[in-house]
C-alpha cells in the first residue's frame, strides 16, 4: 500500500484547494491512500520559540506522520503570484531543527497541484515550490500538471468537482504519481 500525506496551503473552510485534495483521495488508483493533514494548529515561526521549546507538538506529530508515508502531495493556492505564506510557514517548521530534514523530506516524492478562481491555475505558485523542493531533496514528480483555473466553475457547492474531464484529468495525474512513487520511494529499489 502506497500512502501519501496530503497538505492544502488555506485555512479558508471554502478553500478549493482542500476540496481539490478531497478530490483526489477519492480517485487514487487500487493500494493507495491519501491521508489529509492539516497545517491549521501550526505556529508562525519564531527561531525564539525553537531554542527555548523546540518544535510544537503540531509540527512534531506532522512530521512523524510524513517521515512514516511514501510521499507527500501539495496542494498550494498562489498568492501575489507565489506560494501562500501558511503553507511555506508549515513546510519551513518541518525542516526543523535542520537534521529532520534528511527523516521528512529528502528523497521523498512530492507532487504540487492547485486550483484558483484566476486564469493561470496557480501556476506561478506551482513554480516557486521547486527550488523549495531541491533545498529539502525532494523528488518532485512533474510527469502531468493539475493546475485549475476558474475553479468557482469546476467545484459544486458542496466541494466536489462537477466537470468530469477535470476529474479524468486528476485520476491520471494521480495513477502517474503512485507509479512514480512505487520506483522512488525511500527503500524501493535499494534507494
Ligand atoms: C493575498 C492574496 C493574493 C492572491 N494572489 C493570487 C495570485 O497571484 N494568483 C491567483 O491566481 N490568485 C490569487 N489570489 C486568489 C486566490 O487564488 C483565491 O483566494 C483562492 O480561492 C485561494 O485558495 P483557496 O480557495 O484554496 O483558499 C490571491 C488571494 C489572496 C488572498
Amino acid at each position: 500500500m502506497i500512502k501519501i500525506i496530503g497538505i492544502a496551503g488555506s485555512l479558508r473552510k471554502q478553500s478549493y484547494n482542500t476540496a481539490l485534495l478531497h478530490a483526489a483521495a477519492q480517485l487514487l488508483p487500487e493500494h493507495a491512500v491519501l491521508e489529509i493533514a492539516t497545517i491549521r494548529d501550526i505556529p508562525l515561526y519564531n527561531e525564539d520559540i525553537e531554542t527555548t521549546e523546540g518544535v510544537p507538538q503540531a509540527v512534531s506529530l506532522l512530521q512523524e506522520r510524513i517521515a512514516a508515508s511514501d510521499a507527500l502531495l501539495l496542494a498550494t493556492p498562489e498568492y501575489n503570484h507565489s506560494m501562500p505564506g501558511v503553507l511555506k510557514n508549515a513546510i519551513d517548521w518541518l525542516s526543523r531543527p535542520p537534521e529532520q530534514i534528511q527523516r521528512v523530506f529528502s528523497e521523498r516524492p512530492v507532487a504540487v497541484i492547485g486550483a484558483t478562481p484566476g486564469g493561470f491555475g496557480t501556476m506561478l505558485s506551482q513554480n516557486a515550490w521547486l527550488p523549495v523542493f531541491r533545498r529539502l531533496g525532494m523528488r518532485p514528480w512533474l510527469g502531468e500538471k493539475i493546475m485549475l483555473s476558474k475553479a468557482q466553475h469546476v467545484f459544486s457547492e458542496d466541494g466536489a468537482i462537477q466537470d468530469e474531464a477535470v476529474r479524468k484529468q486528476l485520476a491520471s495525474f494521480l495513477a502517474g504519481f503512485v507509479a512514480f512513487v512505487r520506483t522512488n520511494r525511500l527503500g524501493a529499489g535499494g534507494k
